[in-house]
């Protein structure tokens, strides 16, 4: 029965998508690319573990992080600690009791890392530190939607065949509504070119991780979940995978037919003087 309704209010309302607005698509129509990738560099390996430099691009055209700015977690694979960080700083240091003389910066198995603000003393600067968390957008400017943090690994392996990538990224910014996909092996590592131009080196290893923005993971729950066009072309308004809601935060992978709020949506609460369709249309044009 919902499906039949759902069926029918979708050629019902096509040709009306406008009114539905940016609710309805699942990313950028704008930018369907747009995404942020971090990129993590090993760029030197210590006694028991390595230093990494951390990159944040902001590869999204319009999308900005605005104050109080990004905040990135990840889960450590192993038993990582990190001794220390310039450039950024985690929010937490968690329970680092085990540690006697040289305390680390943070011992939580899932730290999460937030930019130093404008005016951090120069010793503890990285690279494009320090706005406080801000991105501006890579078409506004794309230098400064880039952010970056070094940070020193311990209790980690030493080498490309004992090191773990880290998982589950997460990146607020300042709000939900991003997911991170998998690190991913870069190869060729990474090469840095210094500063006169005059010599490469190049990174011992290099993971990337992907992250993409969604309307519905930004929303608690969706409240409008059917996307419609009047302009369907592929290739222009490329049709989404998922049109109600996503499971696991993960794109493509649609919510299940029966879940209660889509019977909602037919029969919602104190609509009962509308009829089914009336009431789908409030609830996905956002009138109700
Ligand atoms: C992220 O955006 C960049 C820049 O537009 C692009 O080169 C890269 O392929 C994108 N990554 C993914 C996984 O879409
Ligand atoms: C990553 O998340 C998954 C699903 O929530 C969980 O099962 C797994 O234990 C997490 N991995 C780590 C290293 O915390
Ligand atoms: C580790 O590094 C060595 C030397 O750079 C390289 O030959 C090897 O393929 C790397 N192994 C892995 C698993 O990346
Ligand atoms: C990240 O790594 C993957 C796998 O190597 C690659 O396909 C992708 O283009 C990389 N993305 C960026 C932005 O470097
Ligand atoms: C979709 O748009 C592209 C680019 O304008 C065009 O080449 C293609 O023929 C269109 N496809 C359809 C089915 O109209």
């Amino acid at each position: 029965m919902a499906r039949l309704l759902l069926g029918a209010a979708i050629a019902l309302l096509a040709g009306v998508s406008f009114l539905l607005g940016p609710l309805a698509e699942a990313y950028d129509p704008l930018d369907p690319n747009g995404n942020i990738t971090i990129k993590w560099d090993i760029t030197q390996w210590t006694p028991d573990g390595y230093v990494a430099v951390v990159t944040i691009y902001n590869y999204q055209k319009y999308r900005h992080i605005q104050a109080p700015g990004w905040n990135l977690g990840w889960a450590w694979a192993k038993k990582e600690i990190f001794w220390s960080m310039v450039g950024g700083q985690a929010t937490e240091q968690g329970d680092c009791s085990a540690f006697k003389g040289n305390i680390p910066h943070c011992c939580k198995r899932e730290p999460k890392i937030v930019d130093l603000v404008p005016g951090t003393p120069y010793n503890m600067q990285f690279g494009n530190c320090c706005k406080g968390g801000v991105l501006t957008s890579w078409v506004q400017d794309p230098v400064n939607a880039v952010a970056s943090f070094q940070i020193t690994v311990g209790h980690s392996g030493t080498s490309n065949r004992t090191v773990k990538a880290p998982k589950n990224f997460t990146l607020r910014a300042p709000g939900p509504g991003y997911s991170c996909g998998l690190a991913q092996e870069v190869k060729p590592p990474t090469r840095f070119i210094s500063l006169d131009g005059r010599r490469t080196t190049q990174a011992h290893a290099t993971w990337n991780v992907t992250c993409t923005y969604s309307q519905f993971a930004a929303q608690r729950s969706p409240t409008c979940c059917v996307s419609l066009s009047s302009f369907y072309n592929e290739t222009i308004v490329n049709c989404p995978k998922c049109a109600c809601g996503c499971q696991n935060k993960r794109p493509g992978s649609c919510v299940e037919g029966n879940l209660p709020y889509l019977e909602s949506v037919v029969n919602g609460p104190g609509k009962s003087n509308l009829t089914p369709l009336k009431s789908l249309w409030y609830d996905l044009s956002g009138l109700a």
